[in-house]
């Protein structure tokens, strides 16, 4: 994939959303913070576009999100490790090798959007879920439902949710699974606001985020400019 491989930008310029080439430029090496990979692929941003479409139907929408989440769990496994065991093929022996399953957590809802296409790629993984939503008042993200493996402290896991808005939730999810003693964590999203990124970086400057694309801002409702709308919404035709 053509992707952008860079360490934290410590801001965002308006130049800087508008393509992964000059984003790429513009960021500040920092040794301490983990990587941004933006998987800027064209069949990542051809599937993406029809996503944006305000028409797209329901059915599409949950479709190139799967196959999307391939693309992007393709990316964000590559440092998976791996064990090896003897084979035998029809002709010789030889050696196969055995990735480590890790464990996806989708921040429900819109999290589930890209829980198949992970598991399409992974199908040995575990599956811990979080329930998180918005306190009206204060804006934080209360949870509400959290169920994981036994064994998570010792595994890969990799937290999805398609929009990377204001940050609060993949925050509080990431707290979350730390708190469980998991140390060795991901993050994977669709689309990302600078915002986002900024207070993921801040609270989670470890975690190296994967994205299909860094869009412009957040409105003033939290909702991701350009964007393509409240992703549970449009993924489970609730809107
Ligand atoms: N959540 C969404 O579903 N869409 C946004 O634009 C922001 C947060």
């Amino acid at each position: 994939f053509g992707r952008l491989n860079a360490a934290w930008p410590d801001s965002f310029s308006p130049l800087d959303r508008a393509e992964g080439a000059v984003c790429a430029a513009r960021m500040t090496a920092s040794p301490s913070s983990a990587a941004l990979t933006v998987v800027d692929h064209p069949l990542v941003r051809h599937k993406l576009s029809i996503m944006r479409a305000r028409h797209t139907p329901t059915a599409e929408f949950r479709r190139l999100l799967r196959e999307i989440a391939v693309l992007l769990g393709y990316e964000a496994t590559r440092d998976l490790s791996v064990t090896e065991y003897p084979l035998e093929t029809p002709v010789a022996q030889t050696t196969g090798v055995r990735v480590a399953a890790p464990v996806f957590v989708p921040v429900l809802r819109a999290g589930l959007g890209l829980l198949d296409g992970m598991l399409d790629l992974l199908p040995e993984a575990d599956v811990a879920h979080i329930g998180l939503y918005r306190d009206p008042e204060t804006l934080k993200a209360v949870e509400y439902y959290f169920r994981a493996p036994a064994d998570v402290a010792a595994r890969r896991c990799i937290v999805v949710d398609p929009m990377l808005a204001t940050g609060r939730s993949a925050v509080a999810a990431l707290d979350r699974l730390k708190g469980r003693g998991a140390a060795d964590l991901r993050f994977v999203c669709l689309l990302a606001a600078p915002e986002g990124l900024q207070r993921l970086r801040a609270a989670h400057p470890d975690v190296p985020i994967w994205t299909a694309a860094v869009d412009e801002r957040l409105n003033e409702h939290s909702y991701i400019v350009p964007g393509l709308g409240d992703a549970g919404d449009r993924l489970f035709g609730t809107q």
